[in-house]
C-alpha cells in the first residue's frame, strides 16, 4: 500500500550523518535532497562524528536499569520528535558506517527503557536512506537496503527507499549527474509502510 505523503510544514526531518569525515559526500548529497523540500517543512542535522557517543552497552535485561548520557538523550529526542529520519550513511563495508550503525543501537536501548513509548512513537513515521559510495553500481548496496527495510518493519514505520551516489573523494558525488537528480525528486517519491518478506508473502496469499 503506498500513500501520498509529500512533506509539508507538518513534517519534520531528522537529518543523520554517519560519516567518518566532515563534508563527505553522503552530506553532499543528502543536502542536495533536503533543498527540494517545501519551505517549512523543518530539518535538524547531527553529525555523529562530532558528538561524544559512547559505544552502545546493552543493559536491557539489568535490572538496575542504566543512566543515560548527555549525548544520548539530545538524540532520542531529536529521534522521537522526527516524523522523517534519514540515515545519511556513507556505504562501508556494503553496509551502515560504524556511526550511523552505534546511533542504531541505540534505539534497541530506547525501546526497552522502562516506561519507553518508543515503539508507540516510532509507528507510522518514514525511514530514509542516503548513502555515497566508491562502487558505481549501486546494486551493492542492497544489503544496507534491506538493512533499513528490516528496520523499519520491526518498528512499522514506512521505509521512503535509498538514494545512492558515487564518489570516492569529498566532492566527487556532484560529478554523479545522475545522482543529483535523483537527489532533487527523493523526498517527494510515495512511501510505503516497510514489511518484512515473509509479510508480503503472508499478504498476497
Ligand atoms: C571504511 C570504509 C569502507 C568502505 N566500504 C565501501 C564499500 O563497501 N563499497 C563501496 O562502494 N565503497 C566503500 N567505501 C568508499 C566510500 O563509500 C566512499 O568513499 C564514499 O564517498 C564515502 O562517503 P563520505 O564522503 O560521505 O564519507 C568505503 C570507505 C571506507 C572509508
Amino acid at each position: 500500500m503506498t500513500t501520498d505523503t509529500t512533506p509539508g510544514p507538518d513534517r519534520s526531518f531528522l537529518f543523520v550523518l554517519g560519516s567518518s569525515r566532515p563534508h563527505g559526500n553522503t552530506e553532499i548529497l543528502a543536502r542536495a535532497a533536503a533543498q527540494q523540500l517545501p519551505r517549512g517543512t523543518r530539518q535538524h542535522w547531527v553529525d555523529l562524528a562530532q558528538l561524544p557517543l559512547p559505544d552502545f552497552q546493552d543493559g536491557r535485561h539489568e535490572s538496575d536499569g542504566w543512566t543515560v548520557g548527555e549525548t544520548e538523550e539530545e538524540l532520542r529526542q531529536a529521534t522521537v520528535e522526527a516524523t522523517d529520519i534519514v540515515l545519511a550513511s556513507p556505504l562501508y563495508w556494503y553496509t551502515l558506517s560504524a556511526h550511523t550503525k552505534r546511533y542504531l543501537d541505540y534505539w534497541s536501548g530506547w525501546l526497552s527503557m522502562p516506561g519507553s513509548d518508543f515503539k508507540q512513537r516510532m509507528a507510522g513515521r518514514t525511514l530514509w536512506g542516503v548513502t555515497a559510495m566508491a562502487d558505481r553500481d549501486e546494486v551493492v548496496a542492497d544489503g544496507l537496503v534491506t538493512t533499513l527495510n528490516h528496520t523499519a518493519a520491526y518498528l512499522r514505520m514506512r521505509f521512503g527507499g535509498l538514494l545512492t551516489g558515487n564518489g570516492s573523494r569529498p566532492g566527487q558525488v556532484r560529478d554523479d549527474e545522475q545522482a543529483m537528480i535523483r537527489a532533487k525528486t527523493f523526498f517527494a517519491r510515495e512511501t510505503a509502510f516497510a514489511r518484512f518478506p515473509y509479510e508480503e508473502q503472508a499478504e498476497s496469499r
